[in-house]
């Protein structure tokens, strides 16, 4: 009797198991990242009670292991504080390439109660000026190698009376501070009076949305990158990862989520000045790597590179990052071996992200109950032509069905803070939809599209609006189109992104009218780009049009000029290709289109 209870019961159970693993096949999955990221959020509570609370705390934190980067950060805070008028909650901008100072200065200017600003390395003089300006800097810091790009702005930046420090030992004029030569006289030692700081309070300016000079300096909250930190371990790093990170420490993946995930976990950081597709492995192998950090070009430059030996001999075990196409992962697993993948998405401006935990290649995340539980989200039907949200007659916003690509929005709560773009209320309102399940409510717009599927999978289906991606950076249009409008030739230009096969993000092409009895000088167009643009903004395709589509509402038509792309079959209007050896626009010919699209001219 006994017996038969008990089989019926196991049946009962195995039988649970199986409706369990076809139902619902990732519930165990789901459940788990849920637990770990509620065990998180305890934890974090529990340290805040103990007065554990800002970025600076959970670096202190792991001291033991990182007591040379605590004591030189407190000899930069000294030094700061001793020659300069430094001060708490004083805004100081960060122009500096990737080296173990950046973390240093970073660090130390938290010491003193600053907030930092990163700027991008390869922004032009006058978007350096506009950064700057942007975020409200009283001072800017630059590294030795960075020093020639500030002296081009040096009269505008006296002009405003911006203290200028450099991290060398000398410096090549007296306008500059240097920081080097004072930090090895002062102390190490802890600084005893650091300011009390409200983790609800802005931490960081992280420059998003083109790096050149229409870029907006998104304002990133203690709680957001006290967040960001658990990024490794989340992916399942560990202290004993030795972790190598490439990415440029001024945007939000190496510094945020890379060395705050370093920091978080207490683990050895590999940092390079550089990414470098043919000293990477190399790296890997000397530096006993076990854990990388990836955007998806990266990977793919390394499956383009040719073949070493060290590509099969290292030890990394786990890769961690974004953008990672699933033909160009296939190809990497296959070719540099083991290694997990963890593919997530994120965002500087808002907390809304995703961790892709399965084993399932192609989406970035779930999208199942527990995910929802923990990070609330919706996805937003929206118009194919203007890409805003479509409402209905009542003016509310419609929920985009399972299968159906919509816009991702999330709603703003004390988790997911928005804190706004620096002096620039209109472009941070631009970001937000109000109004839009009922009356008063408020939700963060990504302004990118994603797809539910009908298996709870997130699919990252592309970014909209005024920017587009290209080698890992963000291109604004309206800055492109600016630059375009300086030159004497050209009345008006629309610019967007096209697809490539066998590229990352979407090559740079501008739709231009000329003006009345002007031609195209592509000599001259490729110059100012030069002077004006880093290299990844410059757009490589041309339509000449007689005239700019526009919407009823007059913006730019851009949806039909995207789809038609650079093929010169489908339309009329003259096409040019950008030809950087020739320096100039060339006619783009059907040969030509060819050659771009068989990859055997590279872009
Ligand atoms: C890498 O690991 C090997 C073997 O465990 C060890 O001998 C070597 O010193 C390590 N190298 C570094 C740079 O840590
Ligand atoms: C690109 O833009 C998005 C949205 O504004 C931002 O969250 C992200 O950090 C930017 N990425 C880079 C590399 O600038
Ligand atoms: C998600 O992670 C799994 C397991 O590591 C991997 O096999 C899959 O390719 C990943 N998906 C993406 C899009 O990276
Ligand atoms: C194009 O502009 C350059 C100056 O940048 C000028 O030297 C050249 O003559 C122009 N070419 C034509 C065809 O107008």
């Amino acid at each position: 009797m006994l017996t038969l209870a008990l089989s019926s019961v196991l049946a009962g159970l195995l039988a649970l198991v199986v409706y369990q693993r076809v139902a619902y096949p990732f519930f165990w999955l789901d459940l788990m990242y849920y637990w770990k990221l509620r065990r998180y959020g305890k934890k974090l509570a529990a340290r805040m009670q103990r007065g554990i609370l800002t970025y600076l705390d959970c670096f202190l934190y792991q001291t033991l292991t990182y007591r040379d980067v605590d004591r030189r950060s407190s000899q930069f805070a000294r030094a700061f504080r001793t020659e300069g008028s430094v001060k708490q909650g004083d805004i100081v901008a960060l122009l500096m390439s990737n080296e173990p100072d950046f973390i240093c200065v970073w660090l130390g200017l938290c010491k003193l109660g600053c907030e930092v600003a990163f700027l991008n390395v390869n922004i032009k003089a006058r978007s350096l000026l506009h950064s700057v300006h942007s975020c409200g800097a009283a001072a800017l810091v630059v590294g030795a190698d960075l020093v020639r790009l500030v002296e081009d702005v040096l009269p505008d930046l006296k002009q405003d009376n911006m203290a200028l420090w450099l991290v060398d030992h000398t410096a090549p004029s007296e306008h500059f501070t240097t920081l080097l030569d004072k930090v090895e006289h002062m102390s190490g030692e802890t600084l005893r009076d650091r300011p009390k700081v409200d983790i609800m309070s802005n931490f960081l300016f992280i420059f998003t949305s083109g790096t050149t000079g229409l870029s907006k300096a998104a304002r990133v909250g203690h709680l957001k990158a006290i967040v960001s930190m658990t990024f490794f371990q989340m992916c399942g790093a560990t202290s004993d990862d030795i972790i190598y990170i490439t990415l440029p420490l001024y945007h939000m993946s190496a510094s945020l989520l890379g060395i705050g995930g370093c920091i978080h976990l207490g683990a050895t950081c590999v940092l390079k000045k550089k990414f470098s597709a043919s000293q990477f492995w190399t790296d890997c192998v000397k530096h006993n790597v076990t854990v990388v950090q990836y955007i998806g070009e990266l990977c793919r430059y390394l499956c383009n590179h040719p073949t070493v030996p060290e590509e099969r001999a290292h030890r990394v075990r786990l890769a961690a990052g974004s953008g990672l196409r699933s033909d160009v992962w296939k190809e990497f697993v296959k070719r540099f071996g083991k290694i997990q993948i963890r593919e997530g998405y994120g965002l500087t401006e808002a907390s809304v992200g995703f961790l892709n935990y399965t084993d399932e290649v192609g989406p970035i995340g779930r999208a199942s109950y527990f995910n929802k539980l923990s990070m609330p989200f919706e996805l937003l039907r929206y118009d194919p032509q203007t890409f805003e949200p479509v409402r209905t007659d009542s003016g509310r916003c419609i929920r985009a069905q399972i299968g159906e690509a919509g816009i991702l929005v999330a709603p703003l709560t004390a988790m997911n803070q928005f804190l706004g773009y620096a002096g620039n209320q209109v472009q941070s309102e631009k970001k937000l939809l109000r109004d839009v399940f009922k009356a008063g409510d408020v939700y963060f717009n990504t302004g990118d599209l994603l797809l539910h599927d009908h298996r709870d999978f997130l699919h990252f289906r592309d970014r909209i609006g005024d920017t587009f991606r290209w080698k890992g950076e963000n291109v604004s249009t309206t800055e492109v189109s600016e630059v375009f409008g300086l030159l004497d030739f050209i009345q008006e230009a629309n610019i967007y992104g096209v697809t490539i096969p066998g590229y990352e993000g979407r090559a740079g092409m501008a739709a231009i009218v000329l003006k009345q009895d002007h031609t195209l000088n592509g000599t001259k167009l490729y110059n100012h780009l030069v002077e004006t643009l880093p290299a990844y903004a410059w757009p490589w395709f041309l339509r000449i049009q007689t005239s700019l589509d526009v919407t009823e509402t007059f913006k730019q038509q851009k949806g039909k000029l995207v789809q038609e792309g650079f093929n010169p079959d489908v339309t009329q209007d003259p096409l040019y290709f950008l030809d950087v050896s020739q320096k100039d626009y060339v006619l783009l010919t059907v040969r030509l289109y060819h050659d771009i699209v068989s990859g055997k001219i590279k872009l």
